[in-house]
This record gives structure tokens, sequence and C-alpha cells, in this order.
């Protein structure tokens, strides 16, 4: 038996990161294509130092009882809503996540699907292909010009900044929601053409889209989200969508994921979903491996995290509340 510390990878990560542990502790990496299941990463994380792991893996207190020498886990995200902070704290255990390297990538994605739902590229895209396209037509797939239309960015951490960036580069008004100063949600929700959510998900904005708040955004409004998908109340999207309160929505994050492939949210029209892809380019993934990385050996020589994820009480001496899309 190795006298070096163990630490369970839930999955393979791309580039080298991962590689600069070996030798430095004894690695053991999930070598399967979907997550390992809370009973094999019971059974797999038991004798772990440290826990490199994913959104996909629910870490609760149980889990953690279930590997006493668990020093630090480490999540591959910048949020962290799959891992019961308190009871981290509780056991000692510092949590670390991987924030800021995947802003750009983030952002880019969230323009990507506004841009999409704004100027109906998959109703345009499905008329090509399934022969409806006719002669060009002054009023065919007339969609929203971002020139002058109002977004509202609900949480305006790192990730909200970023899309407000591109937003003014578009000629976009912006109105948001934050912690620190902004607008009430319910003045953001009046007055937006477009809503994009980037706040945690946390017991306060689970749902934070539901029948009455999409009923105070504006008649024929796009919502984008590229957040979590406990934000929003699909049932009461799909609604909106087929009455028309909604104009679309375009959705990288679904609850639950995967969203399966019969999902009633599917036939609802004016829809776009893509399979929780707001971080997916080679660069950022490679570096979030890397901070997860620094996250796991930092913890297991007993050092301060790089990027804790703080909660009052925890190992992690906390002064405030870290939003995980800040
Ligand atoms: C995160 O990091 O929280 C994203 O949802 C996945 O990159």
């Amino acid at each position: 038996m190795s006298e070096l510390p163990h630490v369970f990878v839930t999955r393979r990560l791309p580039g080298p990161a991962l590689d600069s542990l070996f030798g430095v502790c004894d690695v053991e990496v999930w070598p399967g294509d979907v997550p390992p299941g809370p009973q094999i990463l019971r059974q797999r994380a038991a004798s772990a130092d440290g826990l490199l792991c994913l959104l996909t893996d629910p870490v609760d207190g149980e889990l953690m009882d279930a590997c006493p020498r668990l020093r630090v886990i480490s999540n591959l995200a910048v949020g962290y809503d799959n891992i019961d902070l308190p009871a981290a704290a509780v056991r000692g255990i510092a949590v670390g996540h991987t924030p800021g390297v995947l802003t750009e990538a983030t952002a880019d994605l969230t323009f990507a699907l506004l841009l999409a739902a704004a100027r109906r590229l998959p109703e345009g895209m499905a008329a090509v292909r399934n022969g409806g396209w006719g002669p060009w037509s002054p009023e065919w797939l007339l969609g929203l010009e971002l020139n002058g239309a109002v977004l509202g960015i609900v949480g305006m951490g790192r990730i909200g900044k970023a899309v407000a960036a591109r937003a003014n580069a578009f000629g976009m008004e912006i109105v948001y929601t934050d912690e620190n100063g902004g607008s009430p949600l319910s003045e953001v929700l009046e007055v937006a053409d477009i809503v994009s959510l980037h706040c945690p998900l946390t017991d306060e904005t689970q749902r934070l889209i539901n029948g009455q708040t999409l009923a105070q955004m504006k008649r024929g409004a796009i919502l984008v989200n590229t957040a979590r998908g406990g934000l929003v109340e699909q049932d009461a999207v799909a609604e909106a969508l087929v009455n028309g309160q909604l104009g679309a929505a375009a959705l990288d994050v679904t609850d639950p994921e995967p969203l399966r492939a019969d999902d009633p949210l599917l036939n609802a029209p004016n829809l776009i979903v893509v399979p929780h892809l707001g971080s997916a380019t080679r660069h950022t993934r490679e570096q979030m491996a890397w901070l997860a990385v620094e996250n796991i050996r930092a913890g297991l020589l007993g050092q301060l995290l790089p990027n804790p994820v703080v909660v009052a009480g925890g190992p992690t001496a906390p002064t405030r509340r870290e939003s995980g899309y800040a």
C-alpha cells in the first residue's frame, strides 16, 4: 500500500493537469464515460484523502462520512450546488472550485444562444433542410435587433459582466440584478427584451423563473439560461412559449440533465436546448483541470486552497460568501 495520499478523480480530464499529481499522490481516475453513480463513488472514494469531482457528482454528508480520511473536495466547476457545503464545513473538509477560467467561454456561449434565439437561426436552418425556404420575403423570419434592445442580466458576477461587455459591443442597453446594487428582479423582468440568467443555484434562487416571474416579463421576450437548470420551472417556460408570453427560450442547462429526448419541454415552440456546453472549449476545460488539481494539491498539504468555496464557519476561514458565478 502506497504511503502517498490517495485522490479519487471521478472522470478523465482534458490536458496534462492530472499528470502533475502522479508521484505526489496516488491518483485513481474513474475510467467510465458516465459518472460513477452514488454507490460506486462511495466505494471508490472511501479511502480517499482528496476527491476531485464534477457537477454531476452529488457530494453530501453521507458520502463524506463514508470517506473518513477526506481532507479536500475539488469541484471541476465554478458552480458548487452539487456539494453540501455546511456538511463539509462541520467535518473540516476544504472545498474548492474553478472560478474565472470559464468566464469568457460561458459568456460566448450565452451570446451564441442569445443571437440564435433573437435572429431565429434554428427556424431558418430547419427551413433550408425541409424545403421551407421560398423566395426572399420582406416579412419572413423577422427577429429582434440587438442594437437598442434591452438585456436583463440576472446576477452581475464575472460571467454576467462578461456578457454585459459583449452586449455593450452590440449596442444593447443593460439592466441587471446584483447582490450589491442593481435593480430589483421585477424591474429587470419588466423592461428587458432578453433576460439572461447568471446567478448561482441556491435555496433562494431555486425556480426563480416560474409562472409568476414569467408573467412579469415583456410579452414575447427571450429567456437565456447558461447557469443552472434549477433556476427555471421548465413546465412554466413550456407554457409561456406555447401561449406566446415568451418569444423564445435558449437553454444550455436543464433540470434534470441530461434531458430525455422525449421530455415534453422539447415540444415547446421557439425553444433552443444545448447540452450544458458553457465551458466546453478545450482551453477552458484544461484550465479548469489545472485549477481543480491546484486545489487538491493545496488541500492535501493542509494549505488554504487557491480557489476555495468560502462558507461561513468552514475550514477555509471565510469572510464572505462567494457567488458561484461571480
Ligand atoms: C460550471 O463550471 O459550473 C459550469 O456549469 C460547467 O462548466
